[in-house]
């Protein structure tokens, strides 16, 4: 990696080795969060790549973040599963978070599913449901870690992306009416990123509402940013793995142990509903056939 950043050539390099590594021609790829990564044991005619193997590929430390590439077939797409993320909290850098969507990118991957496990800040969400992402709230990004600070190459997207609409209406659409068909409940709402690793103070969270955050967790937010700034269309779905807690009076904790196990119970959910948005996704620029 150049200092920084990384050049158009490290990248190239990732996506020779995936390339090599792989007989699909991936044009969908699936982000799976804490917990999550059982659902690419669903991927059939798989090519499994450690993410240690890819050159300048991050590596997960985190329990429940397996770190591979499931390449393969999927409900009659042919998909990329990213089976674990790394995240900021890590010590990696937002180049370093993002770099797998640039691979994607270049390797003509047209929409990125992002999922991830959040901790439930409105009042109406409940452990266990799932949330589709209408928007986000990039709090790092504010602050100065933007993913796409540093040398812009138009090559992959302009200087000043447009963010107003950073997850897919159309997808969003195909979502909703996907749950509702098969009587999944779906909230929406507004995703919060923060840094992490520490979970919020309950002083956050009140912060983190009034300020209009529906969930709160510590990913998506700067792969949602960079696949946009790619061109790429982006579905986002959060697990709400616990309730925030808003009040020191609380006797609940929120741990990781928690995160995990409410994922593993939404797991057989997640995946009906990912299925059939997989089975019914519209090519770009086409329209949705539900
Ligand atoms: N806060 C931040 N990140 C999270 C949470 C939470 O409560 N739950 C899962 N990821």
């Amino acid at each position: 990696m150049n200092a920084e950043f990384f050049t158009s050539e490290d990248i190239a390099q990732a996506v020779a080795y995936v390339r090599s590594q792989t007989r699909h021609q991936p044009q969908v790829g699936l982000v799976l969060g804490s917990g999550l990564s059982g659902l690419a044991d669903a991927v059939t005619d798989a090519d499994r790549i450690p993410f240690s193997r890819i050159p300048h590929f991050p590596v997960s430390t985190v329990e429940g973040h397996d770190g591979a590439l499931v390449i393969g077939r999927l409900q009659g797409q042919d998909v990329l599963v990213m089976q674990g993320r790394v995240h900021f909290y890590e010590g990696y850098s937002m180049q370093q978070v993002t770099l797998p969507m640039r691979v994607m990118q270049r390797l003509g991957i047209h929409t990125v599913i992002l999922t991830n496990a959040a901790g439930g800040i409105n009042p109406a969400f409940h452990a266990g449901e799932l949330m589709l992402i209408s928007d986000h709230i990039n709090l790092i990004g504010m602050a100065g870690q933007n993913p796409l600070r540093g040398p812009n190459d138009p090559t992959f997207g302009p200087r000043f992306p447009s963010m107003t609409r950073v997850y897919d209406p159309q997808l969003r659409d195909l979502a909703v009416k996907t749950a509702a068909r098969l009587q999944i409940p779906l909230q929406q709402g507004v995703y919060m990123c923060l840094a992490g690793p520490s979970f919020e103070t309950p002083a956050d969270i009140r912060f983190l509402r009034v300020i209009g955050a529906d969930a709160v967790g510590m990913s998506t937010v700067p792969e949602a940013v960079v696949a946009r700034h790619g061109g790429l269309r982006v579905l986002g779905i959060s697990t709400i793995s616990n309730v925030a807690i808003d009040n020191i009076e609380s006797e609940a904790e929120t741990t990781h142990q928690e995160v995990l196990e409410t994922g593993k119970l939404v797991v057989p959910r997640l995946t009906a509903l990912l299925q059939e948005i997989l089975s019914a996704l519209p090519a770009p620029g086409e329209p949705v056939g539900t």
